[in-house]
Order: structure tokens, then C-alpha cells, then sequence
């Protein structure tokens, strides 16, 4: 009796551990991507709860035509070649570096507002090939440098040209849309700045913060970079993350104020002194002050690494800084295109989870994205001229610096707080552990956009997605022969 029961048990064991490994191998079988793929293929559309367009299946537009003005005088005109070179930081240090044109940052290109830009991208010697991103700058589809999406990545040898008007004043930043996650860390990026017709400042720089093997720079320089400057001079400072990790900017010796976010003014910011300046990997944020006779610091915090304004002597004090700065509560409301309030014609959710998994073949813990795992991730699907709502929900324990391409969103609340300061535009917004934020977008700007982490490495690991406009198709590939790989 008691050898039946057994036996009746050890079967069921048997065939239980079978199921799970079955189910298991057909995970792993299932996680594997193909050699070579289109990023049509993959993903689930998720329509947002709107109607699937009537012209989904029979594609109208491809990617290769949204482009920008093809004729015409370029107003702005550059030319940045890929190559690989050491660069010499200000303590001696050398990095092997990726640059564009022989330095990392690469040459901050500076356009005014409405300039015809034309860059022409070379490729001398970086072997997995290169492309340019403008990142929050929102051109055409087809300017938008992304490898296998919007175009091929350029091999050594090649050329490729980039034309788009800068419809947007701000700070922005380029960089390698190809193995980014690699490329990007090594060098391959720089600032991009876009002026309004008139500029009201005297001094007027960017300046980037990077870790380069494991080394904080701004600007490339590890050290405090000293300048003097007159009393009375106006300063405008561009600060951007080109790390994937949130980076802390501290200014001492002066209040200031925030002029602008992901390259878009805040409406009436009043200023402030002991808040720390976090921004997300990837993000932006201008500030602006006029210099009197005291010394000025801008550093990165938690580092000897930054800019010192007639400081000749004097030793930097120690402050206690206080709560960081937040931007959902920051300067006056102002009129929207659009607000919470408005009819929306999708609501997307993007959850963020971290379950154990497949990804390509390989065991691990994994991104997942509405419970799939890189490929199996949601296509958010939308038509020209609609406006788009999405809750982010960040149900792991990392932060992820969100990034759309191609548009700007309207950040509407956290935590089920509404924003209630300036109008908070983002390109880049950083969704902490925890965190859930509603965002609101028109979209405006027909293509094939990703949306993704830009911690790169975590978008390498799958954290990416597209949204993609009904009707539009790509001629590019990604993967196998193509050498087209964008994260
Ligand atoms: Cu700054 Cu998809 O990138
Ligand atoms: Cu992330």
C-alpha cells in the first residue's frame, strides 16, 4: 500500500519536474532573437486602450522619408569624425578614448533657433561603426541616428549626413546611437546648444559631466577648472549627464536660478542656493547667476571636479546642502498645450519589473517591461496628432532615467501628486525606485521612436522599447550581417 502511494508520488514528482523544465526550455527558446531582425517584428501592440488604426497593415510611410529639408543652404554646418584617440585629463591621466574629432566631449556645436544644421558624420577607425542621436533634439525621423531604426550604422570609411532645422532653443547633447552602451561611456559625445535670436549673457557655457574609466570629469578635465570673471558678469551655465547614473551638480558662493530642463525654459524660476542640481542620466539643466566678488564653485558632488569662478586662493567652504532641487514644485504655473484634464485619445502603462529570466538564451534577473522581457515588450502604437498619456511605475529597486525620442512629455504628477510649479517638460526623466509618474505627449512628430532607459547599459540589458506611429515602417535591420545594433 504505502510502496503504491509512494510510487503514484514519485511519478507525479516526475512529471511536474518535466512540465517546469519543458516550460523552462521553451523560455529559453523563446527568449532567443534572431540572427537578423526588424524592429516591426517584435513586441506586442499595445494601442492604449484607443482604436488600432485602420492603416496599420498596409504601411504608407517609410522611415527613409522623414527627413529633413534636403535642399537648401545649411545656416550651421559641422563636420565630426569618429576616431579612436587618447586624451590627456587634467591630472595627467590618459583614457583610450572614442571622440569625435580627436577630443571627448566632442566640439560643442552652437546654432541659433531656426538654423538649417548640417552635420556631416565621418567614420575613420571606430570598427563597430558609428551614428549621431540628438538627444531631446526633435528632429525627423530619419535625422534621428539611430542604428537599424532610422538608419545604418556608418562603418569605417563611410560618411552620412545629418540635416534638420533647430526648431528648439536649449541644451541638448549628441552622441553614438550605435552599441551605445559602449560608445557613448568611451567618448562618443559633446554638447549641442541651440540660442535664441538674442542672448542676454556674458558668459555662456556647457559643460558635461562623463566618467571615464571610472573617472568623474566635466569637460574632460578631473580637476577644479578656474576662470575669473568680472563682477557683474551673467552666467549661464549648461549642465548635462552624459553618465547613465543620476549625477549631483552643487553650486556655492551664489544663488541662482534654473532656467531650463531637457532644454526647456521654466516659467518664472525664482532662486535658490543650498539645493543639490540631481540630473538624470542623460538630462539637462541650465542655471544662471551674476558673478559678484565672492568666489563661486560648481562642482560635482562628492568630488574635487568642477568649475571655480574667481576663486584664486580662497578654499572652497564646507556647506550643508539641503533637500535636492524639485522641479514638480518649482516656479508659476503657466498655460499648457494640454493638461491632466484633457480627453486623451491613448493612456499607455509602462511598468518596469525585474524578474528572473531569459534574455537571449542567457539565465538571469532581467529588465522586464509590462512583465515581458526584451523581445517580448510592448509597441505603443499611435496615429499623427494625438495626444498621449502614460503612466510610468518603477517597481524595481534601480533607478531608470526614461528617455523618448522625438518628442517632449509634459510631466503631470508623481506619486499622484500633481506637478504644481513651472510647466515640467522632460525628455529624460528620472523614474526612481518606487517612483510613478503620469506623463502627456502630442504626438507630433511621425516615426519609429525608441523609448528607453538611459542608464545604457540597462537598455542594452532590454530596458528599451519603441513607440511606433501607425503606417510607418523601416527599411533597416538590426543584428547579423547588418553590424546594426543600437544599444
Ligand atoms: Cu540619448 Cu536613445 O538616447
Ligand atoms: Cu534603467
Amino acid at each position: 500500500m504505502r510502496t503504491h502511494v509512494l510510487r503514484a508520488l514519485g511519478s507525479a514528482i516526475a512529471l511536474v519536474a518535466l512540465v517546469v523544465i519543458g516550460w523552462i526550455a521553451w523560455l529559453w527558446y523563446d527568449s532567443r532573437l534572431p540572427d537578423t531582425y526588424d524592429v516591426m517584428d517584435y513586441g506586442s501592440h499595445d494601442y492604449g486602450g484607443g482604436p488600432v488604426p485602420a492603416g496599420l497593415h498596409h504601411a504608407e510611410t517609410s522611415v527613409a522619408e522623414l527627413r529633413g529639408p534636403r535642399e537648401g543652404m545649411a545656416d550651421a554646418k559641422f563636420m565630426l569624425t569618429a576616431q579612436t584617440a587618447t586624451i590627456r585629463l587634467a591630472s595627467g591621466r590618459e583614457v583610450e578614448a572614442l571622440t569625435f574629432n580627436g577630443v571627448s566631449p566632442g566640439p560643442e556645436l552652437r546654432v541659433r533657433q531656426g538654423d538649417l544644421v548640417e552635420v556631416t558624420l565621418r567614420n575613420d577607425d571606430v570598427s563597430q561603426g558609428v551614428t549621431i542621436h540628438w538627444h531631446g533634439v526633435d528632429v525627423p525621423n530619419a535625422e534621428d541616428g539611430v542604428a537599424g531604426v532610422t538608419q545604418n550604422a556608418v562603418l569605417p570609411g563611410q560618411q552620412h549626413v545629418y540635416r534638420f532645422r533647430a526648431e528648439q532653443v536649449g541644451t541638448f547633447w549628441y552622441h553614438s546611437h550605435q552599441v551605445s552602451s559602449n560608445e557613448v561611456r568611451r567618448g562618443l559625445f559633446g554638447a549641442f546648444v541651440s540660442e535664441p535670436a538674442e542672448s542676454s549673457f556674458d558668459l555662456d557655457l556647457s559643460l558635461a559631466a562623463h566618467t571615464f574609466d571610472g573617472i568623474v570629469t566635466l569637460n574632460a578635465n578631473d580637476r577644479f577648472q578656474s576662470r575669473t570673471v568680472s563682477p557683474g558678469t551673467r552666467v549661464r551655465l549648461r549642465l548635462i549627464n552624459t553618465d547613465g547614473t543620476p549625477r549631483r551638480f552643487v553650486v556655492q558662493g551664489t544663488r541662482f536660478l534654473v532656467l531650463a530642463l531637457d532644454g526647456t525654459d521654466l516659467n518664472e524660476p525664482p532662486p535658490i542656493d543650498d539645493e543639490p542640481l540631481e540630473l538624470a542620466g542623460g538630462g539637462r539643466m541650465d542655471i544662471a547667476f551674476t558673478v559678484t566678488r565672492v568666489p563661486v564653485w560648481i562642482s560635482l558632488a562628492e568630488t574635487e571636479v568642477g568649475l571655480a569662478l574667481n576663486a584664486d586662493g580662497a578654499t572652497r567652504p564646507l556647506v550643508e546642502m539641503g533637500a535636492k532641487f524639485d522641479p514638480a514644485a518649482y516656479g508659476k504655473p503657466a498655460a499648457t498645450p494640454f493638461d491632466a484634464s484633457s480627453r486623451f485619445d491613448r493612456r499607455f502603462e509602462l511598468t518596469i519589473g525585474r524578474w528572473p529570466g531569459f534574455l537571449d538564451g542567457r539565465p538571469g534577473l532581467q529588465w522586464t517591461l509590462n512583465g515581458g522581457v526584451f523581445p517580448h515588450v510592448p509597441v505603443f502604437v499611435v496615429q499623427e496628432g494625438e495626444l498621449v498619456h502614460v503612466t510610468i511605475a518603477n517597481d524595481t529597486k534601480a533607478v531608470h532615467p526614461m528617455h523618448l525620442h522625438g518628442h517632449h512629455v509634459l510631466v503631470l504628477s508623481r506619486d499622484g501628486v500633481p506637478v504644481t510649479g513651472t510647466p515640467w517638460w522632460v525628455d529624460t526623466l528620472n523614474v526612481e525606485a518606487g517612483e510613478r509618474y503620469e506623463v502627456a505627449f502630442r504626438a507630433d512628430n511621425p516615426g519609429i521612436w525608441m523609448d528607453h532607459c538611459h542608464n545604457l547599459r540597462h537598455a542594452a540589458d532590454g530596458l528599451t522599447m519603441h513607440v511606433m506611429y501607425a503606417g510607418v515602417t523601416t527599411p533597416y535591420k538590426i543584428g547579423g550581417t547588418t553590424h546594426n545594433e543600437s544599444e
